[in-house]
């Protein structure tokens, strides 16, 4: 009965362990969930009336099917206040999330057998999104010394006269880094000599805590040209439900993802684009409140692992992750994955929840998000750091 397609998919490993989490709660077991992806404030008020006001207006037909034409410009508008970047606002086709955004891009770009590069550690549905659309994900290794951040020589040996894309996630999902401007520039500006197109996912662009961010299509006009920016406001402004993302692009690629898009699915819903112009054009407040929230608890956990000595983390730059290297464990524990048997004895017997770094292509991690409760964090460190020394004491 299944198509290939769809019989070749595997199962999103964060959703098994979310679903697992969810077991437990409902048998009133009190799970710390520091796996989650999602941010853990409410929408902003503002936001949350301006939807609500949409309905009472009867913003509830068709509109545009690349997005509404004020919520364009509003997107014009802060990247162009932001990240330094112009577009017009037939450059912006306007998704039903991120994952939307990408899944246009792969389907105007990649034609059956066409390789696209994904460095490892990856976003857990890049691969699966790059099959689903007739691509080939070529799994690109980076190093732990480099903070996980791909190099012209990592993907040296993977070039061949088939590789159309790459994906490149900045800051990074699962591990928090962020690429400097120095090192995008160079980068970037190899791959676009290569006539490689650049997948940039800046969806936690906004999340960033030391240096200035630098957005990929603001490096050079050559590399405008071949970036596909995507962005939304699930992470930024908390709106994961509604369900609102969008790509920039050049004017060509966004005409042919707005067909694709017509056909496939037509705008987000009405009700979501009205509260997205609120969440560009007036929750600054907000969001700083936020991302000043999260750099604390990052101050908080980088601080922690300082202290303890035993495990390396990823020095934690921008997004809500912390990539925690868990190989010493390795000796103690024979397990075919170190990070699943990890994460489910953490489940199990400490009542945390955490991302085994296999789901990220990188087994000797494990993934702690903190769109958490400071408590929750400071008790779920804890556990952690018991475990971990009575594993290494055994
Ligand atoms: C790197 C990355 N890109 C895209 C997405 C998807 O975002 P959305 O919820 O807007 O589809 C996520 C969500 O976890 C993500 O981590």
């Amino acid at each position: 009965m299944l198509s290939n397609r769809a019989a070749n998919i595997t199962p999103s490993i964060t959703l098994g362990i979310s679903a697992k989490v969810k077991e437990l709660k409902n048998k009133g077991v009190a799970i710390i969930d520091l796996s989650i992806g999602e941010p853990d404030f409410l929408t902003p008020d503002k936001v949350k009336e301006e939807g609500k006001a949409a309905i009472d207006k009867n913003l509830t037909k068709y509109d545009a099917a690349s997005g509404n034409i004020v919520l364009r410009q509003a997107i014009c508008e802060k990247l162009k206040k932001e990240n330094a970047l112009d577009y017009q606002a037939d450059q912006i086709v306007v998704s039903s999330g991120a994952k939307h955004a990408i899944t246009n891009a792969l389907l105007a770009t990649i034609n059956p057998g066409d390789e696209v590069l994904i460095p490892v550690p990856y976003w857990v549905s890049y691969p699966e999104m790059v099959s689903l659309c007739g691509g080939v994900p070529v799994l690109v290794q980076t190093k732990k010394e480099a903070g996980f951040k791909v190099t012209l020589e990592d993907i040296t040996p993977h070039l061949s006269d088939r590789t159309k894309m790459i994906i490149l996630t900045n800051p990074s999902n699962p591990t928090g880094n962020v690429f400097s401007k120095k090192e995008l520039q160079s980068l970037c500006g190899a791959l676009v000599e290569k006539n490689i197109l650049i997948l940039a996912d800046e969806i936690y662009e906004r999340v960033i805590y030391d240096e200035p961010f630098t957005s990929i299509p603001s490096l050079s006009e050559e590399i405008y040209d071949k970036t596909i920016l995507i962005n939304g406001l699930s992470k930024s402004a908390s709106m994961t439900g509604w369900r609102l993302g969008y790509s920039a692009t050049n004017k060509k690629l966004a005409k042919a993802m707005g067909s694709i898009q017509s056909h496939l699915t037509s705008h987000p819903s009405t009700i979501t684009q009205a509260a997205a112009i609120v969440a560009l054009r007036a929750c600054d407040d907000e969001i700083n409140h936020m991302i000043h929230t999260y750099k604390e608890r990052r101050d908080y956990i980088e601080n922690f692992f300082k202290q303890w000595g035993k495990l390396d983390i990823i020095p934690p730059k921008g997004a809500f992750y912390v990539f925690i290297d868990i190989s010493p464990l390795r000796a103690k524990l024979k397990d075919e994955s170190l990070s699943l048997k990890v994460c489910e004895d953490m489940i199990e017997k400490y009542k945390v929840a955490f991302i085994p770094g296999i789901g990220f292509g990188q087994d000797d991690f494990i993934r702690l998000s903190y769109a958490a409760a400071m408590e929750d964090i400071k008790e779920g460190l804890v556990r952690f750091k018991t475990y971990v020394d009575q594993v290494l004491e055994d």
